[in-house]
C-alpha cells in the first residue's frame, strides 16, 4: 500500500503584516527585505494559537478528503512552537475535531517537520498498521521572534497546513528522504528554559529565534538540490518528468538558487512567501493546499516536495498526486 494525499486544508490568521507596517517597530524598509528575501507580507495571529490554526486547518482537510474525524487513525502535528509542553499540540486537535479512535503526537524538525511527518506515516502505512492519517505543520513564530530583532523579525509568519494521507493502491508517496547534522545545529536556535533546579543554576537564556543567516542560505542551496536529486535517483524518476519542486518557503533567493543549480526553469518552483513570508513546518502544507484549491495539482502529476531548517534538518519525497 502507498502513502496518497487525498486532502488538504490550511488556516492562516486574518492579520496581515506589511513590510511597511514593519518599518515603522524596526529600523528596515520594503526594498531591503522584498530584495533579499521576496516577502511582501506575512499574516500574523491576534487569536488562534497553534493548536487552534491547526484545527482549523484540519477540519478542512477532512472536508476536503470526504472522511471523518474518526476514521483517522493518526495524527502528527510538525511544528516547534506548541501552546505547551503538554498537552502536545496533536492531542489539543485530536480532542477539538473529535478523532476519538487516533493515537497523536507531535514533531519537531523545524522547516522539515512537515516532510518527516510524511516520512513517518508513510512507514506506519507500508508497514499495514493504519489507514488513515492527518499530517498538520502549525507554527505560531510571532510568539517566538524578537521583535526587535530586524534581523529576523522581518522573515516570518504565522499559519498552519494540513494532508489527510491514506493507504492506496495506486500513486501516493514513491520515495522519501530525510536527514539531520546535528553538529550544525547552533546556525539556527531558539532556546527552551534554561536549567534551573535544586542542583543546577544556568543564566536564563534568551528566548527568541536566532539564526546565521548566510550559514543557513549556504546550507540550503547546497543540501536542497542533493537531497532532491537523491529522491528521484531512488524512484528511478528523471528529474524532467517532475510537475512541481514544492519547497519550504524560507527565501525566494534560496529557491531561485536551487532551480539554477538543478537547471530546472522556476516556474516549475511554485511561491507564496511573498503573502506569508516564512512559516516554517507550515509553509508547504499551505503550498499544496493553495494548489489543491485552485485545482493546479492533477491525477498522476510527479511532484516533489523539500524541506531544509532548523536542526540541522531536510527532507525530500517523491509524490504521484
Ligand atoms: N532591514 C534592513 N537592514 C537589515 C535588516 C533589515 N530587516 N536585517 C539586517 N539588516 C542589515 C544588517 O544589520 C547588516 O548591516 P551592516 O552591514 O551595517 O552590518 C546588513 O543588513 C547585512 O546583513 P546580513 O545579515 O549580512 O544580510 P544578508 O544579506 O545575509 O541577508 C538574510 C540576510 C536575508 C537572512 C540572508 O542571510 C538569508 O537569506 N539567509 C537565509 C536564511 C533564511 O532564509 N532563514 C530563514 C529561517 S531558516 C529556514 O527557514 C531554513
Amino acid at each position: 500500500m502507498n502513502a496518497r494525499i487525498i486532502g488538504t486544508g490550511s488556516c492562516m490568521p486574518e492579520h496581515v503584516v506589511t513590510n511597511d507596517d514593519l518599518a515603522k517597530i524596526v529600523d528596515t524598509n520594503d526594498e531591503w527585505i522584498s530584495s533579499r528575501t521576496g516577502i511582501r507580507k506575512r499574516c500574523i495571529t491576534d487569536k488562534d494559537n497553534t493548536a487552534g490554526l491547526s484545527a482549523k486547518a484540519s477540519k478542512m482537510a477532512l472536508e476536503n478528503a470526504g472522511i471523518g474525524a474518526e476514521e483517522i487513525d493518526l495524527i502528527i502535528v510538525a511544528t516547534l512552537s506548541p501552546d505547551y509542553y503538554v498537552p502536545s499540540v496533536s492531542c489539543m486537535v485530536q480532542s477539538e475535531i473529535g478523532a476519538v479512535n487516533a493515537f497523536c503526537f507531535d514533531l519537531n524538525a523545524a522547516c522539515s517537520g512537515f516532510l518527516f511527518a510524511l516520512n513517518t506515516v508513510n512507514a506506519y502505512i507500508k508497514a499495514g498498521m493504519i489507514k488513515n492519517a492527518l499530517i498538520v505543520g502549525a507554527e505560531v513564530l510571532s510568539k517566538l521572534v524578537d521583535w526587535t530583532d530586524r534581523g529576523t523579525c522581518v522573515l516570518f509568519g504565522d499559519g498552519a497546513g494540513a494532508a489527510v494521507v491514506s493507504a492506496s493502491e495506486e500513486g501516493g508517496v514513491c520515495q522519501t528522504i530525510v536527514g539531520a547534522e546535528g553538529a550544525k545545529g547552533m546556525v539556527l536556535t531558539c532556546p527552551g528554559r534554561s536549567l534551573d533546579n535544586m542542583c543546577a543554576k544556568e543564566e536564563r537564556q534568551k528566548g527568541y529565534i536566532s539564526m546565521d543567516g548566510q550559514e543557513v542560505f549556504k546550507f540550503a542551496v547546497k543540501r536542497v538540490p542533493q537531497c532532491i536529486c537523491e529522491v528521484c535517483e531512488k524512484a528511478n524518476t528523471p528529474l524532467e518528468d517532475v510537475k512541481y519542486f514544492i519547497l519550504h518557503q524560507a527565501n525566494e533567493r534560496i529557491l531561485f538558487s536551487v532551480a539554477k543549480h538543478l537547471k530546472i526553469d522556476n516556474q516549475k518552483f511554485p511561491m507564496d512567501l511573498h503573502n506569508y513570508g516564512n512559516t516554517s513546518a507550515a509553509s508547504i502544507p499551505i503550498l499544496l493546499d493553495e494548489m489543491n484549491q485552485k485545482g493546479e495539482l492533477c491525477r498522476g502529476d510527479k511532484i516533489v516536495l523539500a524541506g531544509f531548517g532548523g536542526g540541522l534538518t531536510w527532507g525530500s519525497a517523491l509524490l504521484e498526486w
